[in-house]
This record gives structure tokens, C-alpha cells and sequence, in this order.
């Protein structure tokens, strides 16, 4: 669907359709009307594809998404964004003149302020934002942060466009880089932990399909017990290890090659890696 001139004001418009933008955008066209969606992206012919497979709009460029939107999502990688920004700067400054307009972005690392500099608009409302890739499945984790420009009222209305990726949960921004830093991330660490369960089943004499399948349901009922009960993870694994069973000889065994050492060991290293990057 292409947008054409004189068109209403679009609730949101995503810049980039990758894998997390286009994750994001199939969730907020769950939560409203797609024609309240606006895309587009650097190869136009993939927001093409997934505004005709949503029935979202399409922008040609991304200072036409700036333009008709309320709510503008930055959903590129972060060694473009600079240039994105600059790209769209002057746009934005206009429109802000004239309505009211919130910058949202998923870059990893950025902070608010870096944007507010680029844009050169110091008061314009800015929610910075780090969703996870079960986003996909609306089964996300997103940390987010905002600046004092962006109402109460505002934040509550994109946390409900993006109610179909998953949870929401906001912090203040100084928590933010180690918050999204563990959902951004951990996903792909879970992902080796079912797929090395699967292995060990497999070695075991399950065939793999099974033994992939029995894994990520396990994983996904221990993760949902936690949720549920809200005990803490060390009193249910307790409730697991039978004195003298299986269990407690395979959490010996994990433990003499150091796992929650190693887990934490991925937390901080990637947490490092992130306070980094600009
Ligand atoms: N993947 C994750 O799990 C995850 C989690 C949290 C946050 N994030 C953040 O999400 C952002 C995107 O990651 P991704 O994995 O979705 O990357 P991706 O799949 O590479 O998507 C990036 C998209 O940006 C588009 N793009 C590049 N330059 C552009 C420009 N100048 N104007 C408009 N669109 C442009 C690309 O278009 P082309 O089609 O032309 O390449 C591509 O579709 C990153 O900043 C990352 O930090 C990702």
C-alpha cells in the first residue's frame, strides 16, 4: 500500500523493516489498524513486501515517515544511525514545531541525549527502547527509557502499539544499557542452552526432532514457573534435586564446569561491549 499526498496522520512510522523492525511492526499492526502504520526502508522493496503482506502504509523515504507520523521508530543498525539521524534532523525539527511528535528508538547503546544533540532539538520527547527477538511471537522482553518530554500520556500510548510484541517494562536511562543489555541478548544464549540439552539428549538416543522439541518446552515451562510462582529460581531448582537423584548430578555436573559463572561471565562481557559502542 503507498501512501499518497494529503493523507491523515499516521499513528507510528518504523524506519527499517530488518529483523527486529520487522518483528515490531507485524506486533503493532496486531494492536491497531495497519493503515496506522507506516514503513519504510533503505531497500524499499522489503517494506514493500511487508506493507502489502500487513496492509500497512508505505513511505518512500524516511523523511516522508518523519512527516506523517506521531510516534517515529528507529529500527537500524547502529552503524547507521548517525547518518539516518542527520538524515531526517531537519525534518523533524519542523514538524515538532507544529505537533506533537515522539522519537523512539531500539538502537542498541545510543543514549537520549545523543539524539536530542544530532536532531538539534534539545526538548523533543524521546523514548529510547530495547526490545528482544520473541518480540516476533509476542513473547518479548522490552526495557525502555524515555526523557523528561515525554508524557506520561505518551508512554502509556506506545506501550499499547507495542502491547502484541510482549512486556513492557520502563527504567530509568541509567539502567538501561544493563536491563536491555540481558534481554537483547540472552535470548541467543537460551537458544544455545536447548540447543546443547538437545545435543545431550541426542547422545543419549533421542532422536533430534524430539529431543529439540522436549528441551524448548522444558525450558519454556521453567521459565514460565518462575513468572508464575514468583519464587526465586534457586527454591524451585532446590524443589527438583531429590537427595541422592539425577538431578543434583547434573547441576554438579554443570557446576564443575562453572555454568553460572559462564552465564554471568556473557552478561558483563556483553554489557561491556555495549557501554562501548556510540
Ligand atoms: N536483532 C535483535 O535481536 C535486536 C534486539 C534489540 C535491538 N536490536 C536493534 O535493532 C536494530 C536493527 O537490528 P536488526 O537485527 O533488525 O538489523 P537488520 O535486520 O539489519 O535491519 C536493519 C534494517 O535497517 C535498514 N536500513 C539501513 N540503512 C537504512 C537507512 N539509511 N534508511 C532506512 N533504513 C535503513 C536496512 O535496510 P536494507 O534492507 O537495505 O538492508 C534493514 O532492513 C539495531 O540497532 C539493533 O541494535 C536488535
Amino acid at each position: 500500500m503507498k501512501i499518497v499526498g494529503g493523507m491523515n496522520m499516521k499513528k507510528i512510522a518504523f524506519i527499517g523493516t530488518g529483523n527486529m523492525g520487522g518483528a515490531l511492526i507485524k506486533a503493532t499492526c496486531k494492536a491497531v489498524d495497519p493503515k496506522e502504520v507506516l514503513i519504510t526502508n533503505r531497500t524499499i522493496a522489503k517494506a514493500q513486501e511487508l506493507s502489502d503482506e500487513l496492509g500497512c502504509c508505505l513511505a518512500q523515504n524516511n523523511q516522508e515517515a518523519v512527516k506523517n507520523a506521531s510516534y517515529i521508530v528507529l529500527c537500524v543498525k547502529p552503524q547507521v544511525i548517525n547518518e539516518v539521524l542527520e538524515e531526517i534532523a531537519p525534518v523533524v525539527r519542523e514538524e515538532a514545531k507544529k505537533r506533537e511528535l515522539v522519537l523512539t528508538t531500539i538502537v542498541v547503546g545510543k543514549k537520549i541525549a545523543d539524539y536530542t544533540e544530532i536532531i538539534g532539538l534539545k526538548e523533543l520527547p524521546v523514548i529510547r527502547t530495547m526490545p528482544n527477538m520473541p518480540a516476533a511471537i509476542g513473547q518479548g522482553m522490552t526495557i525502555a527509557a524515555r526523557n523528561e518530554f515525554v508524557k506520561d500520556a505518551q508512554m502509556q500510548e506506545y506501550f499499547s502499539l507495542m502491547k502484541e510484541s510482549g512486556l513492557m517494562e520502563e527504567v530509568a536511562e541509567d539502567k538501561m544499557n544493563a536491563a536491555g543489555n540481558l534481554s537483547g541478548c540472552a535470548p541467543a544464549w537460551a537458544f544455545l542452552f536447548i540447543e546443547a540439552l538437545a545435543d545431550g539428549a541426542v547422545q543419549t538416543g533421542v532422536p533430534r526432532k524430539s529431543a529439540v522439541k522436549y528441551a524448548a518446552q522444558t525450558v519454556l515451562g521453567a521459565a514460565q514457573m518462575v513468572l508464575e510462582t514468583g519464587k526465586h529460581p534457586g527454591e524451585l531448582k532446590d524443589a527438583v534435586c531429590s537427595p541422592g537423584g539425577t538431578t543434583i548430578v547434573g547441576v554438579r555436573a554443570l557446576e564443575d564446569r562453572g555454568f553460572r559463572g559462564a552465564t554471568m561471565s556473557a552478561v558483563t562481557a556483553a554489557y561491556e561491549k555495549t557501554i562501548g559502542m556510540k
